[in-house]
Order: C-alpha cells, then structure tokens, then sequence
C-alpha cells in the first residue's frame, strides 16, 4: 500500500493568498537534463486576506534549490523550510519584497509531461493545472495572477527558436553559439497559463485584422516535415477570430498570435497566453493524412482555445474546483462556433451521443461528481466529461431559459464586470441574472449536484376537452455523498405533432393568446408538474426534450409505430433522428433478450427495415445527416439501457440487427454508395464531406454481407482512395471481416505512412478495435512493435486506449484477460506518467455494472493497482474511488 494516504482538498477550504505576486521575471539556461531558472518575484501581502502575519509558503515539485535572495540578501538554510513540495519563508517583510529563488530542472527525465520536458527534439512546458510548480517555486494558484517577463538564453543550433508568452521585446548573440531572446506578457496571468517552446521549428505565417483594424501576426509552429499540413489549422484560426468578434464582441488582444504542436501531449490543446501549445493530431492536416473527422476536431480545438483568451485568460478560474467556468463555457463557445461552420444538426447529435454514453456513464458510476467539485486528491483527474461536456450542457440551458439576447447581455456584462479577475461559476451565473432577469436560484443546483436527472413524461388525451395533460415527474439517483437531490430547474423543450406530420399549437389551459413558436420551452421545477394544453382536435404525438434541451435520461412509453412515425415526420432534426436511435435500441435490445433466453431469433428487423427504407427513399440536402440516421446506436449506449451488461448479447444483438439491414437494404446501399463514390481530390466543405460520409455507412453495411462484391469494392476504395476518410472507412471494412488482402492491406498501409505519426496512429486503433476474435493477442503483438512507445500519449490511446473503451466484447473477454492487460500497462504508466495512467484506468471504474464473475475480475485487477507501493497520487485516486 501507499506509504502516505494522498491528501484530499476541499471547496469549503478555500482562502483568499496570503500573499499576491506583482511580477514573475524568468532567466532560463536551457539544457536537455539541466536547466538552470532563475526567477525574480515583486512580493507584497494581500491587503483582503483575513490571516494576520502569515509566513509565506510556495509549491514546488521535483525541483533542486541552488539559492535564494530575500531583498538582494542570500538566505541560507536556517533562513527557510523545504519540503518536497514546498518552500517556506517564516519571516517575510510587511512591506513589498524581491525574492530570487534559482533552481534546476531534468526536462529529459520528466515523462509525465507537465513542467518543462523533452518532446523528441523540442524542449516545451504545460502547466495546467500544476506545472509550474515542477519549474519553479511559486504559488502555483489561479487567484494569484502577475505580469511576466521571461528570458531563453540556448545553444543556437539546437535551439533556433525560442518562444514565450506576450510580445518579444529583444533578442541577442552570446559566445560558444548560444543566443537569448526575451518575452514580455502585458497581461496579468495565473501561472498555469505560463509557456515556453525551445525548439528546430518551421513556421507558417498569415496576419489578421481584427474589427477595429490592429493587425495582429498568426504562426503555427512545427516540425520541418509537417509545414504542409498547416493550412487548414491557419484557416481554423481566422475562422474563429472572426466568430467571436462577431458573436461575442470580442477582440483578440495581443499583436502575435502563435501555435506550436508537439508529438508528446497529454490532453488536445493548451490555451496559454498568446502561445498555444497543441497535440499535433488537432494541428496538422492534409486531404491524405487526415480524415474529415480529424478536420472538423481541428477547427473545434483551435476555436476553443482561442474563445479561451477571453474565457479562461482574461477572466479566470479562483480555484481549480471553478474549472467548468472556463472550460463548459469555452466548450459551448467552441460548440456553437463549429454548429455555424459545419451543420448544426449533425454537429448536436454528436455532441448528444458523446454526453450521453460517455458522461451518463461517468455520473452513474463511482467517479460521478458535479459540475463544481467538491473535493479532489489529484485535479487533473478531474478534467473530466462533467466539467467540459455537462458544463458546457449547463451553459447552454441558461441560454435556453433567457434566451439569445438575454445570454449575450449576459456575457458582455460578464467581460466587462470581471476583466482580469478570477472569478467563480457563481459569479458567471450572476451576471446572467442580472443581465436578463431571470432568477436562476434553483438553477444553481446543476452546478453542485452530481448524478443525471430523470425525467418521466406521461401524455394522457382528453379527447371530449380537446386536452393534452401532460404530467412530467423528475428524480436523480444518488451519487457519491450525494444521497438526496433536490428537484432540478430543467429546461423541457416540447413540440406537439398532428397525425399528419404538421406542428400543433402549443395553448397552455388559461391563456388567451396563442402561442407563437412550434416548440415550446417548459420549466419544470417540482418533482412533480402538471401542464395541460388545450385546443387539439386530434390525439398529437408528444415531441420532448428537442434538441436534448437538458441533460436527462428521458422516460416517455412510445410504442414502435409512434417512434417510426416520428424518425419519418418531426421536425425537428435532433428528435427526428433520436426517435431512429429509440425504435433501433428497442429492436436490438429485444434480440438481446431472445439471446438470454436461449432463443435464436427468427427475422431481427421488421419495423426498423420499413423506417430505414422510408429514410432511404427521402430527399436529403444534408448528407451527414442522412448518414446519421442510417447509422445504428453503439454498443455503448444500448448498453446504458441494461441492468446487468452482457457485451456478448449486445455486440451479437447490434451485430444481428445491421446485418439483416444490409440482407434486406443491400440495393439501395449499394445505388447510394454508387452515387456517391465519386472521384475527388479531398476538399473540405459541407457537400463533400457528407457524400463521404454517407458513401462510407454504405460501404460498412455492405461489408456485414462478406460477398465477392462487398469485397471488391472496399479493396477498390482502399487502392484508390485519395483521402485519408476514403482509405481508413474501407480499410475498417476489411479489418472487420475476413477479407482474403486483410493482411496484405494492413502492410501496405503501414509501409505507406510510416512517416507519419497521426496515420501509424490510426493503423494501431484500427486493430486494437477489430472485434473478431484474437484480438488481444494482436494488441499484445502491437505493444512490442517497434513504432509502439508507451511514452507517446497519443500511442497509448490509440492503442490500449481504443481497446479498453472501443473493443467492448474484447476487453471484457470472460476469462479477464483484457482487464488483466490493462492493469499490467496501468502499472507500467503509472511510473512514466501518472495523468495518462490514470485517464487509462477509468476503463476499469464501472465493474459494477457487469456479471458477478466479470465484477471479481475487473475489482481484483483495481486492487492490484491501488495496492501498488510507489502508486501515484492520479492513479490512486481513481482506483481507490472506483473499488469504494
Ligand atoms: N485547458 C486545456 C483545454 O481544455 C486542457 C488541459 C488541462 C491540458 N490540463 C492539461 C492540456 C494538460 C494538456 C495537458 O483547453
Ligand atoms: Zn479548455
């Protein structure tokens, strides 16, 4: 067992600093496994903290203490307390001081990627949330904000550029082939926002101008070898400089705006200021390389950190339990920014599909926690689903409940009240009170309360009063210290069909004018509520929670013709394309019954054969929407809907289900798939990418068939396909099956790419997440390939990654093997890099949820791990809370 029990930190402990540091001036001597730092520090105390004469108490992490000067005066070790991740100062001056503190640092040997470390040639930082303190000492908290000035002194060969936060402000020659440059941040900045990049780079450069005419230089920094792979990142970051001046007012600030992507990146993208640092995968693009996908996530990565200088930079987080103030509300940014470039629809549904197996699952299980935390033993464990995605859910509802107008009132007054301050979620939700009026009280709880609602409508027809009684009735199951909720204030947005497809009058009982819009925004607020609307001649079908207007598991009794008719008639695109996802989910999980029962069942189609064929005869001008309709519900989510989940059942019952689609629909995938394989040279544009998108579900309904046919077509799109999209769907196909050029497919890709980092990436995800048996063994084969390297983040998702959380039937093989390969790289990662150890783990937290001998197996590998000696704090968090 852990020696120390990690502490654990809490919201209710929060203290204003004692003290407040002015400026940060850095002097860096750069060198791979010794950098020297030295860092200059204006000190004064905080006049509102309450503590009287406090000593003074700096973080720091993993760092050698060469000196300090209090005032100019060397101290020695009397003069001060060092702990491992500490300094402390007893006796401070009252007045203002200077504190010069010069420490050391092994960028080479730091694999866990926070502070200074090494990324193939380059020398980099990451911060957030508590890096800085692995530089140097300092009160690595987001309320202590300052204005940095940072000088590189580096061998000039090895390091011909060298970046930092703000405006460079001079640069010169030293002997022995060394330079310097120096940077100057005008902005106050917590420390987590601090940057700094050393490295051989190339740099594509554009400028802007922004709305009140400043020009402001843009450089996306990379590798010789990746420069043609900038453009469309370049482009990205135009396209959202303009977005958010023209839908939030808001201007960029600084005359330089740089982006650097590095290979070794625990997370996607950090926003620091005026220097973004990216994982390569949200940066670099070519037709070839990248699939449509990979486009439109660079465009969503760029924009969120961008929207993140006002959002994040500007105004900032007062502690880090505050973490969705920045990050749900640049996600929605980023959300809203996308669904205007690319569709609107497509891009909802997405989101809804990621929130609600992904999220739902992490709020039903032992991780489950708030959008504002309570406590925590490692933050970064808790850059988590809730806070980015649920919290973006909740941004987007306070917009549903004041509406467009009142939210932009509220966000100008939210930039203009708390620019350059760090403020709390709290205090974000004030000003859209106060901008609009709305008194959103009882909406607070969706920041504090863990757990997803569950919202239970009943429609009853009052057919001799031409009444709709609608009786809407919320719960929320218990979630870690969480026994009891309190009802929530749920945004239901609600639409009324006539049999006929049109939209029905949405006439509350007791009002007199009708009602103008065709959906209608309900607040439900009891845990009980009645609404009766009046003026229908005929029985409506109930359309709720359009455009999932709130994060809630819905309960409403449909039956199949109800649900076809609606994924034919409703109007509004979400629900339309949800009522698909229902009536598929009844279906497949009907098969998994039959299986339970022993039964082999007879036709597995039936009722969704005649909606899809329905879907297959319309007119669509949106052909990523048409391709999501025709694509079933994953795994994962039908999942979700089980007591006990049998992976088996579930991937034989959705197997079963598209197959016989394929039998029955074979004609008509094949004309779409003939229509739209058209020869092309890979452009990037609404049309384009859903004719590949579309053509692409086609393609991997026909290959269900296993035919001659089927197989001629997707070795023919693999030979010839000129996009990375167009290669990697039907190189998916054949992977899946057992086409006779499997294994000749597989080397050619490899030989193909093997230049190229983020497609080696794919050609491992693409086997670790074939869902024929043997699998395992491959992935153990994988591991010891000489491209494999556990101490690339984007290797170890995509490999032990996608099996754990996209290979459900395999990794939860009945004999534990997988959990039993997963524990073996947890405890490998957990000494190399705890952040991306303990993000792996997770696959293991929802043992719950499975058979009892699948339970043992999966609880006795989490034991395993927590009972690790030298376990770290990351790792021991998640398993110790997924075994509680
Ligand atoms: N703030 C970053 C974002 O959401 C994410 C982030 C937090 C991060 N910690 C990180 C990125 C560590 C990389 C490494 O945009
Ligand atoms: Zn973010």
């Amino acid at each position: 067992m852990r020696e120390h029990t990690p502490n654990t930190v809490y919201l209710k402990d929060y203290t204003p600093p004692d003290y407040l540091i002015e400026t940060v001036d850095l002097f860096f001597e750069l060198d791979e496994e010794n950098t020297r730092v030295t860092s200059k520090l204006r000190i004064r105390r905080n006049p509102e903290s309450p503590g009287e004469h406090r000593e003074l108490e700096l973080d720091g992490e993993q760092l050698v203490l060469e000196s300090i000067r209090l005032n100019g005066r060397n101290l020695n070790a009397a003069d001060y307390r060092l702990g491992d991740e500490s300094l402390v100062l007893p006796g401070v001056p009252d007045r203002p001081f200077e504190l010069e503190i010069v420490t050391r640092i092994n960028p080479k040997a730091n694999t866990a990627l926070e502070g200074l470390y090494l990324s193939k040639d380059m020398l980099c930082t990451q911060c957030e949330a508590q890096g800085f303190r692995k530089i140097t000492y300092f009160a690595d908290r987001p309320d202590v904000m300052a204005k940095y000035t940072t000088t590189i002194v580096a061998d000039k060969s090895r390091y011909p550029v060298l970046l930092s936060n703000g405006n460079r402000i001079a640069t010169g020659e030293l002997k022995n082939g060394r330079h310097w440059v120096k940077w100057e941040d005008p902005f106050k900045k917590p420390s987590y926002l601090f940057a700094l990049v050393a490295g051989r780079l190339e740099c594509l450069e554009d400028r802007y101008v922004t709305c009140s005419g400043r020009e402001v230089t843009l450089q996306i920094f990379v590798e010789k070898h990746d420069l043609d792979k900038c453009d469309h990142a370049m482009q990205s970051l135009k396209n959202a400089m303009r977005w958010d001046e023209e839908n939030f007012g808001r201007e960029y600030d600084l005359d330089l705006y740089m982006i650097v992507a590095v290979g070794h990146f625990n997370m996607g993208a950090m926003e620091n200021k005026g220097l973004n640092v990216f994982n390569t995968k949200y940066v670099l693009a070519r037709p070839d390389t990248a699939t449509d996908a990979d486009y439109e996530h660079i465009e969503g990565v760029i924009g969120h950190e961008y929207f993140h200088n006002w959002t994040g930079n500007r105004i900032t987080c007062r502690d880090w339990f505050q973490l969705s103030l920045k990050e749900g509300l640049t996600v929605f940014r980023d959300q809203e920014f996308s669904a205007d470039r690319t569709s609107r629809a497509v891009k909802r549904i997405d989101e809804v599909n990621m929130l609600r197996t992904r999220q739902f699952a992490e709020d039903a299980g032992p991780l489950a926690h708030p959008v504002r935390p309570e406590s925590y033993i490692e933050i970064n464990n808790f850059y988590t689903l809730t806070v980015y995605e649920k919290g973006a859910e909740v941004v987007r509802m306070i917009q549903t409940l004041i509406g467009k107008e009142g939210f932009r009132k509220g966000t100008d007054l939210y930039f203009e009240r708390h620019d350059g301050q760090a403020v709390t979620c709290d205090d974000f939700v004030k000003c859209m009170e106060d901008a609009s009026g709305v008194d959103l009280a009882q909406f607070r709880l969706w920041y504090g309360q863990a757990g997803t609602p569950e919202v239970r409508i009943s429609a009853d027809y009052d057919a001799t009063n031409r009444a709709l009684n609608l009786t809407v009735r919320q719960s929320c199951p218990a979630t870690p210290g969480q026994p009891v909720k309190a009802p929530f204030h749920i945004p239901l947005a609600i639409g009324l069909l006539a049999p006929d497809g049109t939209e029905l009058p949405l006439r509350l009982d007791g009002e007199t004018e009708p009602f103008a819009q065709k959906t209608r925004v309900l607040d439900v607020k009891a845990s009980e509520q009645h609404f009766r609307f009046v003026g229908l001649a005929e029985k409506p079908v109930v359309s709720a929670l359009r455009g999932f207007s709130a994060p809630v598991r819905l309960h409403l009794d449909r039956s199949v013709e109800e649900l076809a008719f609606l994924f034919s008639h409703d109007p509004d695109p979400f629900n339309r394309w949800d009522a698909g996802q229902q009536l598929a989910s009844q279906v497949i999980l009907d098969l998994v019954d039959q299986y339970a029962e022993g039964e082999t069942p007879a036709a597995a189609d039936g009722p969704l054969t005649e909606a899809y064929r329905r879907v297959l005869s319309g007119n669509w001008p949106d052909l990523s929407y048409l391709a999501l309709l025709l694509t079933l519900p994953s795994e994962e989510y039908i999942s979700a809907a089980m007591k006990v989940i049998d992976p088996d059942a579930v991937h034989r019952a959705r197997q079963t289900a598209k197959l016989a689609l394929a039998r029955t629909l074979e004609a008509e995938f094949r004309r779409l798939y003939e229509t739209h394989h058209v020869d092309e040279a890979g452009r990037f544009d609404a049309e384009a990418v859903g004719r590949r998108r579309l053509k692409n579900a086609c393609l991997a309904y026909l290959g269900m068939l296993e035919s001659e046919e089927a197989y001629r077509l997707s070795v023919r799109q693999f030979r010839s396909a000129r996009t990375m999209t167009d290669q990697i769907s039907s190189l998916a196909v054949i992977v899946n099956g057992h086409h006779p050029e499997k294994a000749a497919c597989l080397t050619e890709f490899y030989e193909r790419w093997r230049a190229e980092d983020l497609v080696i990436d794919k050609w491992f995800t693409l086997q670790a997440t074939c869902h024929l048996p043997g699998t395992l063994d491959r992935v153990k084969e994988l591991l010891a390939h000489p491209a494999f390297d556990l101490k690339i983040p984007n290797r170890v998702c995509c490999l032990i990654g996608a099996f754990t959380q996209n290979n459900a039937v395999n990794f939860h093989a009945r004999d534990g093997a997988g959990y039993e390969f997963l524990a073996d790289q947890i405890i490998a990662l957990n000494s190399l890099n705890p952040q991306v150890a303990a993000r792996m783990l997770t696959a293991l937290t929802p043992w719950r949820r499975y058979d009892e001998d699948r339970q043992q197996l999966m609880r006795r590998q989490l034991q395993r791990i927590a009972g690790l000696e030298k376990v770290s704090k990351d790792v021991y968090e998640v398993a110790m809370k997924s075994l509680s």
